[in-house]
């Protein structure tokens, strides 16, 4: 065995001796509320993006199989050879109408999107600034730009940091703000309203990555920008959780925005199409999503429902509309431990640690979904009843 493989081994040796090795969970059914383990139990999903219970939904699977007929399975193409089918311009067109934005182009993934909007859109003189705790798709995103794009990064959701960024940016030719609408690991929302008020005076642009926040937040599922009442300049979001929650990503903006996407983004210039079955499927979420506003009602009652009651229980809970709260622990060892053990007490949930979240910021993620009932929710808060019990008896 080369040297080199055996550093590797050793890497991960270290990994499972300090606890932080991850192991998959095996579904061995759907994507539900609950999920089926491949030992056999049943048990209640509280760590997945399904946040409307799309991802099993008839009428879903339904567009994606008349799809499979209409395209067959894959495009066998990048978009600009010969993997442009009029499905792709029909989710296209739906997905912009739906958001009030002027055009919009797909991408095998949210991640791929970021990637092919940052670096596209900015080069020799212009600026983007970034949130600390921007997904991990934007941070690269902006690594992936020129060097002769200035990169700032303003402290977390700190307004005033952020103006300064701006100050320093005055001389760009062009500036782009870009946040996540929901973070992922914290599950707060940025302020969007005192960042478009900067942006505007300051001549920048605001692209919002609201993956966490298509079908959850705003009236009728728009996102941040409805939640807040205002109008952001770009959205980018997943097709891969609450939109049917298999996979694929879009961006959303003017139209010569998307043209220049089309024409020079790289993503899309070098990787094929979303596959015809995963475009059927995510047309046939959004257009259930745009007829059933009430399940985005449904869902904001069960975060409310649930984050009142883990309060009571004497967890630290943020006040938020989004759909994931985060349970700090510290540890990532003790993070995964805790996890393992609500898994045996027929909770599934996810310990996150470093690298995904700072050292020392280990963390439980719980996420709630329109499909679970009350009768889950309250399973669930007594198997953290018992985890609050074993772990953190001084809290309350
Ligand atoms: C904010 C944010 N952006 C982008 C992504 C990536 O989405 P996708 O799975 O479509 O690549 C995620 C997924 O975790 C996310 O949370």
């Amino acid at each position: 065995m080369s040297k080199v493989i055996n550093d590797i081994r050793a890497d991960i040796d270290m990994l499972r001796r300090e606890g932080k090795y991850k192991k998959h969970t095996v579904l061995t059914g759907p994507m539900g509320p609950t999920v089926k383990l491949d030992d056999g139990r049943e048990v209640v999903n509280l760590c997945s993006n399904n946040y409307l219970g799309l991802a099993n939904e008839p009428e879903v699977i339904a567009g994606a199989q008349k799809a499979l007929q209409r395209h067959g399975f894959g495009t066998g193409s990048v978009r600009f050879i010969c993997g442009t089918m009029s499905l792709h311009l029909e989710l296209e067109k739906f997905i912009a109408e739906f958001f009030g934005m002027e055009a919009c182009t797909t991408y095998v993934s949210c991640w791929n999107a970021n990637e092919a909007l940052v670096p596209t859109i900015l080069g020799e003189g212009d600026v983007v600034i970034s949130d600390e705790l921007n997904h991990a798709s934007i941070i690269d995103a902006c690594r992936l730009c020129s060097k002769k794009v200035t990169r700032l990064v303003y402290r977390h959701n700190d307004t005033a940091h952020l103006a300064e960024c701006l100050q320093q940016a005055q001389a760009a030719r062009r500036k782009l703000i870009i946040v996540d609408g929901v973070f992922s690991m914290e599950g707060d929302l940025a302020n969007l309203p005192e960042i478009v008020k900067l942006a505007r005076a300051g001549n920048a642009l605001v692209a919002v990555d609201d993956s966490h926040a298509h079908g959850v937040l705003g009236k009728t599922g728009k996102g941040t920008p409805e939640h807040f009442g205002v109008k952001v300049d770009i959205i980018t979001g997943t097709l891969g959780k609450a939109l049917g929650g298999a996979a694929g990503g879009f961006v959303t903006a003017a139209g010569p925005v998307i043209d220049l996407l089309v024409q020079r983004s790289r993503p899309q210039l070098f990787s094929n199409a979303l596959p015809p079955t995963v475009a059927g499927g995510a047309l046939a979420a959004m257009k259930l999503l745009a007829k059933n506003p009430q399940r985005v009602t449904k869902l904001q009652e069960n975060v409310a429902y649930f984050r009142k009651n883990l309060k009571n229980l004497g967890y630290e809970v943020l006040d938020s509309p989004s759909a994931i709260c985060p349970i700090i622990i510290g540890d990532t060892a003790e993070a995964i431990r805790i996890a393992r053990e609500m898994l045996d007490m027929g909770v599934l949930i996810t310990g996150f640690g470093y690298p995904v979240v700072p050292q020392g910021t280990a963390r439980l993620r719980a996420q709630i979904s329109s499909a679970h009932t009350t009768e889950q929710l309250d399973t669930v808060m007594g198997v953290f009843n018992r985890i609050r019990e074993k772990y953190f008896a001084s809290a309350k």
